[in-house]
């Protein structure tokens, strides 16, 4: 009915590129219009097929101007990176192969790039090499991972067969979080069975670091979940001397390392993650600090084992060959090539370009701290890497505020709630953003501050 020609890729590829390269020029988020405009995209589905090239025209002229421009470099919402350039045009090579990679016979690339991303991942965060790994959407799926091995393990050892018998009537197991945990962590226990709600709460301190003196007894029926960079703070949980007090009971350590796990591999910061590294599984991303794009959630598991087992399935005609075969050790079985994206981002960056984003995102979150304390507003945080959290005032006013800078267009931040103060969260992660998008936003954040008093 159609093919797939020269004219239709080089008609995406022309569209893209205006794309990208208006990125810095346009306003962060789309005006209301845009918005109102998807409605084009509505309708009966139709009967009769449209041209390829007309969906295409159809989704640049009223899609690109309903995006948020995630890929300049003013954009400081949530923990949302940017792409990098290779992992782009990797992006595009594995849609075009359009690869299914749950088996190495399914996708040999697809397999090899994920095995050896996941061995730079390791490195790079200082991972033990003996670990298991696998590619999924993201740190919550990544932790709904890594915690599916810890419940493996843990009721192993007490002789439940959790996979078989599922959790009816199975011994009892203990989750210990941090007071500031954060909300897809405990998502990810509701999904495994273990309860959102069914957690001890270890008390933290002013920036969110759970207070080892604060811990409950640990016994091997406990996992402790801990955070590598707080969401609003950018803090880290002391890791060493949790992971010691845990494994001296043989609890098993679990690490939200969403982004902040990436400061191993900056030499400037990689001491806020000292002792992370003694855990036993952890959960990270691709598509946040180190701008693979999305969507790329990584999880690691010490125990190589404990993974597979929870993980594992085979049947007469889907069955793992005697190499590593990400199925088994993925929650899913159909699944795009996600390392394909990783492995090109980490071959192009390099451990220097890597360590470069981690330093420059960083260095501007300071600036930001900096430059807004020097025009009176209040920084709530310590900035240790890439969150900046402020207060323009009042609570009413940092909201006032907050909503004039999302409508200004010039920036983007999102607005949260810290230890019972009002702020505006300032998370650099986009190896796009420079010294000048940092003045621009800091101008617009002082302006709309202003108006709002
Ligand atoms: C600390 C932390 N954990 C987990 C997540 C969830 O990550 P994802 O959206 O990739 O599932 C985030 C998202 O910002 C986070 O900051």
């Amino acid at each position: 009915m159609f093919t797939i020609d020269a004219a239709l890729l080089n008609d995406v590829a022309r569209r893209a590129n205006d794309y990208l390269s208006a990125a810095s020029s346009r306003r962060v988020s789309p005006e209301p219009a845009a918005i109102d405009a998807l409605q084009a995209f509505d309708g009966p589905l139709p009967d009769s097929p449209s041209a390829p090239a007309d969906v295409l025209a159809l989704l640049d002229r009223v899609g690109s101007p309903a995006t948020v421009r995630t890929t300049g470099g003013r954009y400081f919402g949530f923990v949302n990176g940017g792409v990098v350039p290779a992992a782009l045009a990797a992006s595009w090579m594995t849609s075009a192969w359009d690869q299914n990679a749950a088996l190495r016979v399914m996708s040999p690339v697809g397999a090899a790039c994920e095995e050896i991303a996941l061995e730079w991942v390791r490195d790079l965060l200082g991972l033990p090499h003996v670990a298991a790994g696998v590619l999924v959407t993201g740190a919550t799926m990544a932790s709904v991972t890594g915690l599916a091995a810890a419940r493996h393990a843990l009721l192993e050892r007490a002789g439940w067969d959790v996979e078989r018998d599922g959790l009816f009537g199975a011994p009892p197991l203990r989750v210990v979080v941090g007071g500031e945990v954060h909300v897809s962590l405990l998502k990810a226990l509701g999904l495994l069975g273990l309860g959102r709600e069914r957690v001890h709460r270890v008390p933290v301190d002013g920036q969110g670091r759970m207070r080892p003196d604060a811990l409950p007894p640990l016994d091997d029926r406990t996992i402790v979940c801990i955070q590598a960079g707080n969401v609003n703070t950018g803090a880290f949980d002391p890791a060493g001397d949790i992971c010691a007090r845990a494994h001296e009971r043989s609890a098993w350590v679990h690490v939200d390392g969403a982004f902040g796990l990436w400061a191993a591999s900056s030499p400037r910061y990689r001491h806020l993650t000292d002792g992370a590294g003694d855990a036993d599984s952890w959960a990270t991303d691709g598509h946040k600090w180190p701008n693979v794009g999305y969507d790329c959630g990584i999880a690691i598991v010490r125990d190589a084992e404990a993974l597979r087992g929870a993980m594992a399935m085979s049947s007469a005609y889907f069955s793992p060959g005697d190499r590593r075969e990400s199925s088994q050790f993925s929650p899913e079985m159909s699944r795009r090539a996600r390392g394909v994206e990783l492995w090109a981002a980490l071959r192009s960056l390099g451990r220097e370009g890597i360590a470069d984003i981690i330093d420059r995102t960083a260095g501007h979150a300071q600036r930001f701290a900096a430059s807004l304390r020097e025009r009176g507003y209040e920084v709530l945080n310590d900035v240790v890497i890439n969150q900046v959290l402020v207060s323009f005032g009042s609570p009413a006013v940092t909201r006032a505020a907050i909503a004039r800078i999302q409508e200004d267009g010039t920036c983007w931040c999102g607005g949260t709630e810290w230890q019972g103060r009002t702020a505006m969260r300032i998370s650099v992660s986009s190896w796009a953003t420079t010294d000048e998008d940092v003045d621009a936003s800091v101008a617009a954040m002082d302006r709309a501050a202003r108006a709002c008093r």
